[in-house]
């Protein structure tokens, strides 16, 4: 039997909707999975076969210590997704360095574009957390100079209304194999909470979404357990990346009957060889 941990957070574990759903794919497919709190300083790591990261979704608050604890653990067992992978992830500049089409992206509160309108995010950041929408250009440079006067990186991109009509679309691969895509829930409209992330429609991906998420993932020479690449079109119809999702992506596990499976093959695929 292998033995991995499930890597939660303490606040509410239960938010996690997906870990049970995991917990049972992953016996399935002979993984005894533990639900253990990344910052729980008690854990002896090496106990486990791998440490696979999923719900530590209080780390933007504490990236540099949950950085620390990932080196700690790389070396005590197998760490999925790598402690390499978690670094460059979790500070959306990574954007910057992607061999292939984003959202159009201003990097400073200084001489922003004029846009119909505007989104106004932190670097590092997750669920939409800080994040505005505006038409204005002086209140959307006004929460970029905020932002940076807290000592954050702020993102300043048009809003792209296609969010809301074709939508975002999510693709969900383990061990770099395709398992679904989701349609996700356009999150800067009115009256929208963080249940509304885990809120989405099943959907065939388009061959160009696939082409350009799998060119992504390709330029990636880490081992990847999961990958979600959060893509959008720009005016031309063509895709771009919105974010690539690394470290701790809402898996939409329960949105596919074969996707847990999927994820715990991949497991047992990476952790076994
Ligand atoms: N430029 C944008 N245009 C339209 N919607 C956006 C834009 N940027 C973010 N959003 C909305 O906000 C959500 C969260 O933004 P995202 O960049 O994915 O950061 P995170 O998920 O880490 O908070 C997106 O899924 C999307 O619904
Ligand atoms: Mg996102």
């Amino acid at each position: 039997m292998i033995s991995c941990a499930y890597v939660t957070f303490d606040a509410n574990a239960a938010l996690d909707d997906e870990r049970d759903v995991a917990l049972a794919a992953w016996a399935e497919a002979g993984i005894e999975g533990t639900p253990v709190v990344w910052s729980d300083p008690g854990v002896d790591w090496s106990r486990f076969d791998a440490a696979v990261v999923r719900s530590v979704w209080d780390y933007t608050d504490r990236r540099a210590e949950f950085l620390r604890w990932a080196e700690r653990v790389e070396g005590q067992t197998r760490l999925l997704n790598p402690a390499a992978i978690l670094r460059g992830n979790t500070d959306k500049t990574y954007l910057r360095d992607l061999a292939a089409p984003t959202v159009p992206t201003h990097w400073s509160a200084d001489d922003l574009p004029h846009w119909p309108e505007y989104v106004v995010k932190p670097a590092i950041s997750a669920g939409a957390k800080d994040t505005i929408r505006t038409a204005d250009r002086a209140v959307a440079e006004a929460h970029a100079r905020s932002l940076e006067s807290a000592g954050r990186t702020a993102m300043i991109q048009p809003y792209l209304d296609m969010v809301e009509a074709e939508g975002e679309t999510s693709l969900l691969y383990f061990n770099r194999r395709l398992s679904h895509a989701v349609r996700r829930t356009p999150m800067l409209t009115p009256g929208k909470s963080d249940a509304d992330n885990a809120r989405a429609v099943v959907r065939e991906p388009a061959p160009d979404q696939v082409e350009l998420a799998e060119k992504v993932l390709a330029a990636i020479p880490q081992a990847l357990l999961y990958a979600r690449v959060d893509l959008v079109r720009l005016a031309d119809g063509a895709p771009a990346v919105i974010e690539l999702e690394l470290t701790e992506p809402y898996l939409y596990l329960r949105y596919t009957p074969s996707a847990p499976k999927d994820f715990a093959l991949a497991l047992r695929e990476l952790v076994a060889g």
